[in-house]
């Protein structure tokens, strides 16, 4: 009650390890890109206003959700999957799981899916009442330096090790060209490249993305694309050899400390999945609302009505 625990629906909901898992396999059966979805949308929640299914919440006439905020929109997804999961909780145990945990469960899953560490969750975060469009917005973004990036982390309680870890979440999923697509022609106004990006990944993505003019840019790229479904340590070999997709994937050089562990991670993938688990768990304790904090909503995407 006053703090989560491994075993907070032992006699409540035993089933809902089996629920997510089921759900999360038959998902990933149609969508390979679900695990990926999920875990970024885990990220995206306990951001914002800490791990408290904000994200989840729809727009309504009196309520401002997170999903129309710049970093979700046309982005954040899998949201289907989450509500499915709730919907078949509800009817094997009233009002008892928060759908903050179905995401935390679902992100950890995601990973095992795509042959990642496994790791025991902590659980029994309650449901917030609000959600915050001005904090999504602040979200950390492509473009921002890495000491951005780090302050952000900071602000939530994660170091520089938390940044480093959790980045190499960037190993499996997709990414739109819209993210990164002036790295490609017109970095910095210069009208070439970005010169810290590989040449051969340039023409790669110019491909993909089409010509600078067109605008083709919801066009997709694997943001691993050496192993792109697969939850390994390729991503660090990627950022190490200037195949960092994104500007802060390429950023993370910039900081000594996190450099540092980049190359480690590329060499020796036992210690990037220990430490990513440590972070994972730090993640999902942000800001967590607990015993007669928040509610257990009933539907994922809107606050329960009382
Ligand atoms: C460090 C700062 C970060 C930035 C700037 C960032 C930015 C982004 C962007 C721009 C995308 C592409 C979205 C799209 O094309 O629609 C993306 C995808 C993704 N991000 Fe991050 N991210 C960061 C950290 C993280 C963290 C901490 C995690 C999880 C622990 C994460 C997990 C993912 C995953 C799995 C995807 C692929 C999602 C999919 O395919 O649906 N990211 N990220």
């Amino acid at each position: 009650m006053c703090d989560l625990s491994y075993d907070f629906y032992d006699e409540t909901c035993p089933s809902i390890f089996d629920v997510v898992r089921t759900e999360m396999l038959s998902a990933r059966a149609n969508d390979l890109r679900i695990p990926a979805s999920l875990l970024r949308l885990h990220f995206h929640d306990c951001f914002v206003l800490g791990c408290d299914g904000s994200v989840l919440l729809d727009d309504t006439i009196n309520f401002t959700g997170e999903k129309n905020a710049v970093p979700n929109k046309n982005s954040a997804r899998g949201f289907g999957v989450i509500d499915k999961i709730k919907y078949v909780l509800e009817n094997k145990c009233p009002s008892t799981v928060s759908c903050a945990d179905i995401l935390a469960l679902a992100a950890r899953d995601a990973v095992v899916l795509s042959y990642g560490p496994r790791w025991r969750v902590l659980l029994g975060r309650r449901d917030g009442r609000r959600a915050s469009f001005a904090e999504a917005n602040d979200l950390p973004s492509p473009l921002d330096s890495i000491e951005n990036i780090t302050y952000k982390f900071r602000l939530k309680g994660l170091d520089t090790n938390d940044v480093a870890a959790l980045s190499g979440a960037h190993t499996i999923g997709l990414v739109q060209c819209r993210f990164f697509k002036e790295r490609l022609y017109n970095f910095n106004n210069t009208g070439k490249p970005d010169p810290t990006l590989d040449p051969i990944l340039v023409k790669e993505l110019q491909i993909i993305c089409g010509c600078p003019n067109y605008t083709f840019d919801s066009n997709l790229s694997p943001l691993d694309r050496g192993t792109p479904i697969l939850f390994d340590n390729n991503y660090y070999t990627n950022v190490d050899t200037k195949r960092g997709i994104l500007s802060s994937d390429h950023a993370l050089l910039n900081d000594d400390t996190i450099s540092s562990l980049v190359n480690k991670y590329s060499q020796n993938q036992d210690l990037f999945f220990n430490d990513f688990v440590v972070s994972m768990e730090k993640m999902g304790r942000i800001g967590v609302l607990l015993g007669q904090q928040g509610e257990i909503r009933t539907n994922c995407s809107r606050i329960n009505y009382y």
